[in-house]
């Protein structure tokens, strides 16, 4: 084992939180609230070197009880695994041996940066009630002069999941000129309804706690403790999806002091169970009063409510109108305190603004926590997506994502030669430097050629989520979506071509697949095996065996294959739909093919058919 591996084995090793007091003007620094905070002290980590030309920063925004340690052991004692351990570090997700990695605590916290639990300088006691109520755009302001301060004007990456996305999401706004790529997990534009709800009972318990003395409980000798503890039990419950907490907890009772989590007095008395999710919860809760302070989290949780983007701006399409960092959303399947129809809505909102934007749902039975939890596949989409950087060659990920490639299951790869040949035909059908929508665009390869051949501006639509990382890792933009949904998250008319390259014949609702390429786009390329070819006439008619279904080696019960028809079947499909054939190339690999089409007897010889399309004027 040579020192690099023991270094990628170990993580980054030992760490050290380093504080920045912060220069400000002399009437210190302004909150969007209009009040001033005199000074301002910020609490941060960094891993990985910074490159000569300072151009591999990548900064991590927490979430709600984070704080800068992300990864590493601070001095032993030190074994508790910080936040993103498993994410942080060489060869990780977010790797160190490329990237200079930074996290800061936020403003308002209680790790280190300002917040109520520090000391104002005119009265030199602590903030308690007096400390001003804070935004998510002042604490990105505050992460902005660090950066500033530390020498760094542009960032290679800024990523965040849940309260850290809509941090993201504020800075990409607000300095659209100082990031590269960002990327949004598990959040959202404005909390929902039901986010709103548990985190206003949240802080009712904070306040309604006697100990919580409006906020001036420090040097008292009280702490809001059980508040606190409310509030964290509170949150708890939203971080897992109800199939994790049934998973890890059922209806399991625990003996009465197995632990002595729970006091069996307390057990026994009044209302309090023996479940082991009450264990649970009561576990969580005692630890976070353990490590963090009931303002700080009075005044997060307010900043994370208050924030909404359609409130400020209208729109999220007028809110995401400055944004020049191509961006990377991320949703959690089992998600349900930032489901994933928000995440669809940034990203679409980011789509219809011609933003560079990918998106992706990962499957996630762990719920909202399992961007800290369940890492493995999030960190693939973050490794792919993150730019290269020129400190050194880094490895793609192509080739060596673990996440299975669904739509691979059944459909043997086609012969390099065949592809080739459909590649090259598609190529002489479009224009260079046009807009172009790939529809199952598979592992990306059709779209890498285009963007060679053609310099195409291209985004996927694809499924499967292997997929999705794939074509992320090549560079493109991917929407991972269900085509058989239809397209809404694409306006009309927004690209130049819509490709389904040996597509329709394994889709569902193909009228509607064609519908809705011919809504998004002006022209549509399709590819398709013809069904009506001789040999499959023979094999059925002779053999009275079912034509195979698209590819050589596919048999009737193993092809992915929903539908077979054949050239005459599509066009008859087109007159019907008002659609235009404006260009057809047939594909015959055999010589009694190729006589065939030679003679005009096209569903007869074609192997292969390649149309262009396009709606046909009202
Ligand atoms: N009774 C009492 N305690 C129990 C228990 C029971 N029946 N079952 C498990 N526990 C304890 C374990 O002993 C362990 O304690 P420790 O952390 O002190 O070692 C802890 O619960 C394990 O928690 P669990 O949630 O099961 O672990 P995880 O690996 O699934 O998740 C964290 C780890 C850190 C992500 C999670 O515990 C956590 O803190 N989540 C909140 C993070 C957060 O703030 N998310 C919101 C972002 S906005």
């Amino acid at each position: 084992v040579n020192a690099t591996e023991r270094k990628t084995a170990a993580g980054v090793g030992c760490v050290r939180t380093q504080t920045a007091a912060i220069d400000l003007p002399v009437e210190g620094l302004q909150l969007e609230c209009g009040r001033h905070l005199p000074e301002l002290t910020v609490a941060y980590e960094t891993y990985g070197d910074l490159s000569p030309a300072r151009d591999n920063a990548v900064f991590l925004c927490h979430a709600l009880t984070g704080s800068a340690h992300v990864a590493g052991r601070h001095e032993p004692p030190d074994d508790t695994p910080p936040w993103w351990d498993e994410m942080v570090g060489p060869g990780k997700g977010i790797d160190t041996r490329y990237y200079h990695v930074i996290c800061a605590n936020v403003l308002g916290g209680c790790k280190g940066t300002t917040g109520p639990s520090s000391i104002d300088p005119h009265t030199g006691k602590p903030y308690g009630s007096s400390f001003p109520p804070i935004t998510v755009g002042d604490i990105v302001a505050v992460h902005r002069l660090l950066l500033r301060q530390l020498g760094i004007e542009r960032l290679a990456g800024l990523i965040g999941g849940s309260f850290g996305g809509m941090q993201v999401l504020e800075w990409v706004i607000r300095y659209p000129d100082t990031v590269d790529r960002g990327i949004c997990i598990a959040s959202a534009a404005s909390l929902s309804a039901q986010a709103l709800a548990f985190d206003v009972v949240a802080r009712h318990a904070i306040t309604s706690d006697p100990n919580w003395q409006g906020g001036d409980y420090y040097g008292s000798g009280r702490v809001p403790g059980e508040g606190l503890a409310q509030a964290r039990k509170i949150g708890h419950i939203t971080y897992l999806s109800p199939g994790m907490m049934a998973r890890k907890f059922g209806r399991e009772r625990r003996e009465a002091d197995a632990r002595g989590d729970l006091e069996p007095a307390a057990i026994g008395e009044g209302f309090r169970t023996n479940f082991q999710i009450e264990s649970y919860l009561e576990h969580q809760g005692r630890k976070l009063v353990q490590r963090f302070d009931a303002n700080s989290y009075l005044h997060i949780t307010q900043a994370m409510d208050e924030y909404d983007l359609v409130e400020r701006f209208g729109t999220l399409k007028k809110a995401f109108a400055p944004i020049r960092a191509k961006m990377l959303v991320v949703a959690l399947s089992s998600d349900w305190l930032f489901p994933p129809s928000q995440s669809v809505d940034i990203a679409n909102a980011l789509l219809r603004c011609g933003k560079q934007v990918s998106y992706c749902r990962l499957h996630a039975p762990h719920g909202h926590d399992a961007f800290l939890v369940d890492v493995e596949h999030l960190a693939e989409a973050i490794r792919a997506f993150l730019p290269w950087v020129h400190t050194a060659a880094r490895p793609r990920v192509a080739g060596g994502v673990t996440v299975p490639a669904a739509g691979a299951a059944g459909r043997p790869a086609r012969p390099a030669r065949d592809r080739e040949q459909e590649y090259r035909t598609i190529l002489r059908m479009i224009r260079p430097g046009s807009r172009v929508l790939d529809l199952g665009s598979g592992d990306g390869e059709l779209l890498a050629f285009l963007a060679r051949e053609r310099s195409i501006r291209g985004i996927g639509v694809d499924i499967d989520i292997g997929n999705v990382i794939r074509i992320i890792d090549r560079g493109h933009d991917i929407f991972q979506a269900d085509i058989d949904a239809g397209l809404a998250m694409i306006p009309d008319g927004m690209y130049d071509y819509a490709i389904l390259s040996e597509t329709l014949q394994e889709v569902r609702r193909p009228k509607l697949v064609l519908r809705e390429m011919l809504r998004v786009a002006r022209e549509g390329i399709v590819s398709f095996p013809n069904v009506g070819k001789w040999s499959s006439r023979l094999r059925l008619g002779f053999w009275g065996r079912m034509p195979e279904g698209g590819g050589e080696a596919c048999v009737w019960y193993d092809t992915p294959t929903v539908h077979l028809f054949t050239l005459r079947d599509f066009t008859l499909l087109c007159l019907e739909e008002g659609i235009s054939v404006e260009d057809r190339v047939c594909i015959a690999c055999r010589g009694l093919g190729r006589l065939f089409c030679a003679l005009g007897r096209h569903n007869l010889g074609a192997d292969r058919v390649l149309v262009r399309i396009c709606r046909r004027p009202r």
